[in-house]
């Protein structure tokens, strides 16, 4: 008959419905790899201070291969009664290696579900790092071939001054950027080995904590183990989800920002876009429609890596020290969050490619002078003109071109003169586009140098 791991003080087993409500290996079996890579530097540090023979480690060792081996093929048979993934691992690992008894001496669930969640976090820090790298490439390599088309740029959603669609993708490009920098700083700051801990109070025998670290690769830059410092907060801190659940949520932000955008350009009323097919549905009912669904999912999963976030503050923010039960429904917000993230993340890396640009209805938005009427500014404060009054006089023009029902740039020159004084006969050689872009010459500013430049140092960025 099976025994409960904790049988010994228990009459009787829990009842069914607590069974089913307790386990969490529906959804933890996803730590299995992390799980058995840890008990095997267990095993091995167990070895060490010996407390197993090398030939228990050894059988130990296999035993793990081949259970990872059978999760891998799809042959393993998880007991929901046996609650969680660590309880599964180690009683598929008794049934065949005598010497498993062994293997949890001075380790508890709380400080491996710790270290198991570490080891995922690294991992899964790793993959988006890789789906955020193909998202940027996207960006860049169609901003590479839209340095010279102009779109409005929008304040308030109204016309503000002109762009390329180059540098609004590379806007995108600096947000995805810093959501790489973020990952990356945080699998440093995490890549600490909670294991020895304990359950709470760490463990009177001579374990060597540091070999773990070693063996798990948690070390610092030169090479040096990282423990734990304090096995109360090791076991009970949920810090690394968080953070992780945080990172999650802000790049799907950033998503949902590209996805609005896109939404609105892919609009009868913007235009400047079309999107790829085969990343739009039709309608089951109005024959002419061609819907931007992925682009909606994008922002409708961002708002999960919200909700996600939220939970686990939730969660954390009134427990008491250590470990409480609580802290099992971490899990399914954190995968949750991974795998939407890594999908948002290459479900766009995948579209950008496919976006059309519609030049004729990108030049039609872009070619009202009024774009230009902070050059006309710029241009009064080259007069001598101080900038206020200068703005001053442009705001007359403004008024007066819609008085007169005619564009700013094709006022009759005596009452342009009279509204502003600075201007000279050159002044209509301002509306230029090209004038305009090509003095934006300064970093970080859209015109086609800086762009060009920007463009260069995303490819070197992007080319290990
Ligand atoms: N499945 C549990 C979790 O994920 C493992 C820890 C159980 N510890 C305990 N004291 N019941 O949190």
């Amino acid at each position: 008959e099976k025994q409960v791991t904790w049988g010994g003080r228990f009459s009787g087993g829990p009842s069914e419905r607590m069974q089913a409500f307790s386990e969490s290996v529906s959804f933890d079996a996803e730590l299995a790899p992390f799980d058995i890579t840890g008990s095997r530097a267990q095993a091995a540090m167990l070895e060490s201070i010996g407390i197993l023979t090398a030939d228990e480690k050894e059988q130990i060792d296999a035993g793990l291969v081949e259970i990872f081996n059978e999760i891998q093929a799809g042959q393993f048979t998880w007991d929901p009664a046996l609650e969680d993934v660590h309880m599964n691992i180690e009683q598929a690992l008794s049934a065949r290696v005598p010497a498993a008894a062994k293997l949890h001496t001075a380790r508890s669930r709380n400080d491996q579900v710790a270290t198991d969640v570490r080891l995922y976090l690294r991992w899964a820090a790793d993959e988006l790092d890789r789906s955020l790298k193909g998202v940027l490439k996207s960006l860049v390599d169609l901003a590479e071939k839209h340095v010279d088309l102009l779109v409005p740029g929008y304040t308030h959603l109204q016309r503000g001054q002109p762009v390329s669609v180059a540098h609004h993708l590379l806007a995108y490009a600096e947000m995805f950027g810093r959501d790489r920098e973020r990952f990356a700083l945080f699998r440093e700051r995490i890549n600490v080995c909670p294991l020895g801990s304990g359950a709470l109070a760490g463990t009177t025998l001579p374990i060597d904590r540091e070999f773990v670290a070693r063996c798990l690769g948690f070390v610092d830059e030169n090479g040096e183990p990282r423990v734990s410092a304090n096995s109360l907060d090791a076991v009970s801190d949920r810090d690394a989800p968080l953070e992780f659940c945080f990172n999650a949520a802000l790049s799907g932000l950033h998503l949902s920002r590209f996805a609005e955008d896109f939404i609105l350009w892919n609009s009868s009323e913007f235009g400047f876009v079309a999107l790829p097919d085969a990343y739009t549905t039709g309608s089951s009912l109005m024959p002419q429609k061609k819907n931007p669904d992925a682009l909606e999912l994008i922002r409708g999963k961002a708002a999960r890596l919200q909700g996600n976030l939220v939970t686990l503050q939730s969660m954390v923010k009134n427990l008491p020290l250590t470990y409480n039960r609580d802290l099992q429904e971490d899990k399914p917000p954190l995968f949750d969050s991974f795998r939407t993230l890594r999908d948002c993340l290459d479900v766009l890396s995948d579209l950008v490619p496919g976006i059309q640009f519609r030049k004729d209805r990108c030049q039609a938005a872009v070619s009202d002078p009024l774009l230009l009427a902070t050059d006309l500014a710029d241009y009064l404060v080259e007069q001598g003109v101080p900038f206020r009054q200068a703005h001053h006089q442009v705001g007359a023009l403004v008024a007066l071109s819609e008085k007169l029902d005619t564009p700013i740039n094709e006022l009759p020159e005596e009452e342009a003169r009279k509204a502003a004084d600075g201007l000279q006969d050159d002044w209509r050689e301002v509306f230029s586009l090209e004038r305009g872009m090509a003095r934006r010459t300064g970093p970080g500013m859209p015109g086609p140098e800086p762009v060009r430049k920007a463009i260069g140092e995303w490819k070197t960025k992007l080319a290990d």
